[in-house]
């Protein structure tokens, strides 16, 4: 994989990140939106982090498994960043270089809030590598679906059913709080990017929520710029 050089031409889609704690219900709110964004002519790519290519899948079923846990936050966050670096040369930049509108379970902010707020974290050396990585590659839209922890771990505990639960998920509720706080905070810090949605309202109504934010930021679907080109 190599990168593209920085003489390309504007990044005309639209990234969209969703984020949030356990069981916040981003899957649900992605595959409602693209369906809804597909319906409408729009070019939609839904996909997740850790993940999206098979590099990164095998990243993630490493660290999701614990086994990189006790060699630290930073080493956890290089992992992660991998995963990332993949994801966005191989999925996330060609989708918005065609103008599609990138659907993206987890970014950046999952890093700052899991890895950033684990105990003596490296600051700097995160943000230095959040910015190796990230380029000009940044959500211009970020969802922030909050929920009490509480709630969230129930739903992720009943959507696994009889399945272990993962490296995060097994962490103590003061944690998954803290996290929430952690993502709130970023809220507060980016408000131009970030849009907080309360996700202990109804299926219906969180979808309601999302997509009338979405509506004001859409490029022209492809179907119109293709009917108003020569
Ligand atoms: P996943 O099963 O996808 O969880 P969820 O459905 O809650 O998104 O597992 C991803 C886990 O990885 C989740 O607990 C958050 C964690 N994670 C990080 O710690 N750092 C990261 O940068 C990312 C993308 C995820």
């Amino acid at each position: 994989m190599t990168r593209e050089s920085a003489s390309e031409p504007s990044l005309s889609g639209l990234f969209v990140t969703f984020e949030g704690g356990e069981g916040a219900g981003k899957t649900t709110q992605i595959a409602r939106l693209s369906q809804t964004l597909r319906e409408r002519g729009h070019d939609v790519v839904a996909t997740r982090e850790p993940g999206g290519t098979p590099a990164a899948d095998a990243i993630r079923a490493l660290v999701l498994s614990g086994a990189v846990e006790a060699s630290g936050p930073e080493s956890e966050a290089i992992l992660f960043a991998a995963a990332r670096l993949d994801h966005i040369e191989i999925v996330i930049r060609p989708a918005l270089k065609r103008g599609a509108v990138v659907l993206c379970d987890r970014f950046l902010d999952s890093t700052r809030v899991y890895q950033g707020m684990a105990p003596g974290a490296d600051a700097e050396f995160l943000r230095i590598v959040e910015d190796a990585v990230l380029e000009d590659v940044r959500p211009s839209l970020t969802f922030i679906l909050d929920l009490p922890a509480a709630i969230g771990l129930e739903r992720a505990r009943r959507r696994r059913e009889d399945d272990a639960a993962d490296r995060f998920e097994k962490e103590t509720l003061d944690l998954h709080e803290a996290r929430r706080q952690g993502f709130l905070q970023i809220a507060r810090d980016e408000p131009s990017r970030c849009v907080v949605i309360d996700a202990a309202r109804s299926e219906d109504e969180v979808a309601h929520a999302i997509a009338s934010v979405v509506e004001r930021h859409l490029p022209a679907p492809s179907a119109m710029r293709d009917a108003i080109l020569p």
